[in-house]
């Protein structure tokens, strides 16, 4: 008796999931940007939810809700119905750093389902021009030098720009003074004004502000330059040998959201993704877009899952202080 009841149940499910998947999306949907407008993870967000709408015939609607290194933005998106109207876009600080810090109160993986790997940015060593530094080896030098910690530019404990800063500071000794803002969008403009003396930012964020010549860069964290910023040199080649550091990001639904819609949402994303158009706004960004054999579900999943196991030991070594 039991066992019919559970097959019938299953049935209703898969009759309902395809059913659902078959009118999605019949209106439009949000996508929780989880850090602030302006922002790296904000543009990416603006440029695929415009070309993935044409694929979905209904607009994705941008709701940053900001804090907490992306947390609560997260946060959000777990706690939404499993119907494919709420995604999540994150990264490697949001979708796996943040588990090592914080105490969430969701699980990143049970409570989330993949999508789709995004296109992915080395980060990029910049300082206020106020810095008397022309080099990596001269600015790691004048920090050194310092009788205070420089302050350093974050989008709070856990995101990307934070775990650069860690790994910087293992890489050379340095201590450095986080300064926590809701995104890298409002650190950027403090840095350009002087109030703060670095940041480890995403090449995509800061790329425009060093062609305007408004702060200095000093190198690429990868072992090979960005076409679109190739006069800037890699870690290798400015004296910080072998560190290395690109920010992944991805695509996140709440788990119990239909294969069928998950499908979806993935094929719209990845159209966007080999759309000339999209590429070439990605790319003058510094961005580096996935390999075509990384864009099902499952190959984010697994590379989550993997990043995971690489970084937590790190973070947690670190032992990161949050309110
Ligand atoms: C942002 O969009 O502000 C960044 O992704 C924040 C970060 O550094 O993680």
């Amino acid at each position: 008796m039991k066992k019919t009841f559970l097959a019938a149940c299953m049935a209703l499910l898969a009759f309902g999931g395809s059913a659902l998947a078959e009118n999605f999306p019949s209106h439009p949907i949000t996508m929780v940007v989880p850090f602030s407008a302006g922002g790296p993870t904000d543009a990416m967000a603006r440029i695929l939810s415009d070309r993935m709408k044409t694929k979905l015939g209904q607009p994705i609607l941008i709701e940053n809700v900001t804090g907490a290194a992306g947390s609560l933005g997260v946060g959000r998106v777990v706690r939404a119905a499993p119907d494919g109207y709420t995604i999540s876009i994150g990264h490697l600080g949001t979708h796996v750093a943040n588990g090592a810090i914080y105490k969430l109160g969701y699980d990143l993986v049970a409570d989330l389902e993949p999508v789709v790997l995004l296109p992915s940015n080395p980060m990029i060593i910049v300082s206020t021009n106020a810095i008397p530094a022309k080099s990596l080896k001269e600015l790691i030098a004048w920090l050194k030098a310092r009788p205070t910690p420089p302050t350093a530019g974050t989008a709070g404990a856990g995101s990307g720009s934070h775990i650069a800063g860690l790994y910087f500071e293992k890489a050379t000794g340095i201590k450095l003074q986080y300064v926590p803002y809701r995104g890298t969008a409002p650190a950027l403009t403090d840095l350009v004004a002087g109030q703060i003396d670095l940041m480890i930012d995403q090449t995509s964020n800061s790329i425009a502000q060093v062609r305007a010549g408004t702060i200095r860069a000093y190198a690429v964290t990868d072992d090979k330059r960005v076409e679109s910023a190739s006069d800037i040199p890699t870690t290798d080649e400015a004296g910080l040998s072998g560190f290395h550091m690109t920010l992944w990001s991805g695509l996140w639904v709440p788990k119990g959201t239909p294969k069928d819609i998950v499908a979806k949402i993935n094929a719209a994303a990845v159209e966007a993704m080999n759309d000339p158009a999209v590429r070439k706004k990605f790319e003058d960004m510094g961005l580096q877009m996935p390999p075509q054999d990384q864009l099902s579900a499952e190959a984010l999943g697994a590379w989550q899952k993997a990043e995971i196991a690489k970084w937590w030991p790190m973070i947690k070594a670190a032992d990161v202080k949050v309110d």
